[in-house]
């Protein structure tokens, strides 16, 4: 065995179906139980995972049950307001304190033989001492193991690694990026989930990559901007979408074509883009744009102020969209490795998580977040049943995206099926994430795995297929 902080080479070579050419994925990675058991092991249990958001637990004492490949641990809002998080294990026998939700303003007590511990973790009680021998009962071991946990973004993370990153290194660039969307104001609107029979790598993959658009979702392309050439160049849904088509159309077109769009996310997502934000665009669709080069940028800018008037009235808090536009921030998928990704579009935005439920099973959940005036938002969010991937009930777009992934996932068993074959640029980000996958399970050290975790995290489309002696994976 090597150790996390010792070269990888000779490791590497010991990670099955390992990634040799960035471009080339090999298929057994989205099935093999070896690999699956490696990522529980050496993956895993050294990554920041997001564990629930902070309007689930409101009041101190509230708390969840957040688990993922065997481990529960418990997060729990404490009388300071902050946020605490243990093995979700009794020290007696370990009996599991808690289950899913709930309030422990007083304290846990663990139903096998009544137990306490308070918010803090600490041991309060232990039914009839004397019978244990002192050894048994040092106070020192009998409190609740911590479990690392931090918050960004209106969510707690947590990791079971105390040598890990810290959050915020390890969300970077993303979360710079995202602040500027305000995501800690953000509120669950709606919160669904589904279980795909698939790897959850294979059903990340179908989301951070933008080359699908065209074919899976062709509603999002406005009729008449369907050339060969720009095939995949809407694909990516921001907001400067409308501009590629800048000077290559009337200013007319450009602002129906970019109008044609928010219509479709706002329908297609459920609130991707909100309600007032598309009355907002509808009623400035018919301002005159003299100039066909900057008329969808013009449009877009006027959204924008808009917007923030509205925000003014209202007292809903609205980004400060001259930042954005200044740092060139721009709407889109962002991508947080390893399993969650928003995609702002004005003030809304859905929010995703991704956890396997086996080699070739996931629960994949969404929400849709969004800003509300002081004392509007809704109350704590019901943790959802999972409905079938081809609910009806699904907007259309997640509809359309889980549509091809068990037939992927079934795909990918066909004789003869060697690997999968990635696009540069545009499906680039799926190789990263494949290739750090290998670098946690090959053991390479924190700085590493920081260093390309960074480049790996960020805007969807927007990232480079970087060498393998970036990820210190030399093959
Ligand atoms: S297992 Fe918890 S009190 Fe016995
Ligand atoms: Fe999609």
């Amino acid at each position: 065995m090597v150790s996390k902080s010792s070269p990888n080479s000779e490791f590497l070579l010991n990670v099955p179906y390992r990634i040799t050419e960035p471009d080339r994925i090999p298929a057994e990675r989205y099935y093999d139980q070896d690999f699956y058991d490696l990522e529980v092991e050496r993956f895993w249990p050294h990554v920041w995972q997001m564990a629930c958001r902070l309007e689930e637990i409101p009041e101190p004492g509230d708390y969840v049950e957040y688990s993922n490949v065997g481990q529960s641990v418990i997060v729990v809002r404490n009388a300071k307001g902050g946020v605490n998080a243990f093995q979700n294990a009794c020290r007696h026998r370990g009996v599991q304190l808690v289950q899913k939700r709930g309030n422990v303003r007083n304290g846990f007590t663990c139903p096998f033989h009544g137990w306490c511990y308070d918010m803090e973790g600490a041991n309060t009680f232990v039914y009839s001492p004397d019978h244990f021998r002192d050894e048994n009962l040092d106070p020192a071991e009998l409190n609740l193991v911590p479990c690392r946990v931090d918050t960004w973004g209106g969510c707690a993370f947590i990791n079971h690694d105390n040598h890990a990153p810290p959050l915020r290194e390890s969300l970077e660039p993303f979360a710079t990026n995202m602040d500027a969307f305000n995501a800690d104001q953000m509120r669950t609107e709606w919160w669904e989930s589904t279980v795909l029979p698939v790897n959850w790598r294979l059903a990340l993959g179908a989301f951070i990559e933008g080359y699908h658009v065209l074919t899976t979702h062709p509603q999002l392309i406005p009729p008449g901007t369907r050339d060969r050439e720009g095939s995949y160049a809407p694909s990516r849904p921001d907001i400067e979408y409308a501009s590629r088509y800048a000077g290559t159309a009337d200013s007319k077109t450009q602002v129906e074509n970019f109008l044609y769009f928010l219509r479709n996310l706002h329908v297609g997502m459920n609130g991707m883009v909100s309600e007032s934000e598309l009355a907002i665009a509808e009623r400035l669709s018919g301002a005159e744009f003299p100039d066909p080069a900057t008329a969808s940028r013009d449009y877009t800018h006027m959204i924008y102020e808009a917007i923030t008037d509205w925000g003014k009235e209202t007292g809903v808090p609205v980004p400060d969209f001259n930042h954005i536009i200044e740092k060139g921030i721009h709407s889109g998928t962002w991508y947080a490795f390893p399993n969650f990704f928003l995609q702002p579009i004005f003030t809304s935005s859905p929010q995703y998580r991704v956890r396997p439920l086996g080699p070739e099973e996931t629960l994949f959940e969404v929400w849709n977040l969004t800003p509300y005036a002081p004392g509007e938002a809704p109350p704590t969010p019901e943790e959802p049943t999972p409905m079938a991937p081809d609910d009806p009930r699904w907007p259309i777009i997640p509809l359309q995206d889980f549509s091809n992934l068990p037939r992927q996932q079934r795909g990918l068993h066909a004789k003869g099926f060697e690997y999968m074959r990635l696009a540069q640029g545009v499906e680039a980000m799926i190789s990263n994430v494949e290739r750090l996958v290998d670098g946690y399970i090959a053991g390479v050290g924190h700085e590493r795995l920081l260093h390309a975790t960074q480049l790996t995290t960020g805007r969807v489309g927007h990232i480079d297929m970087h060498s393998p002696e970036v990820f210190g994976l030399e093959p």
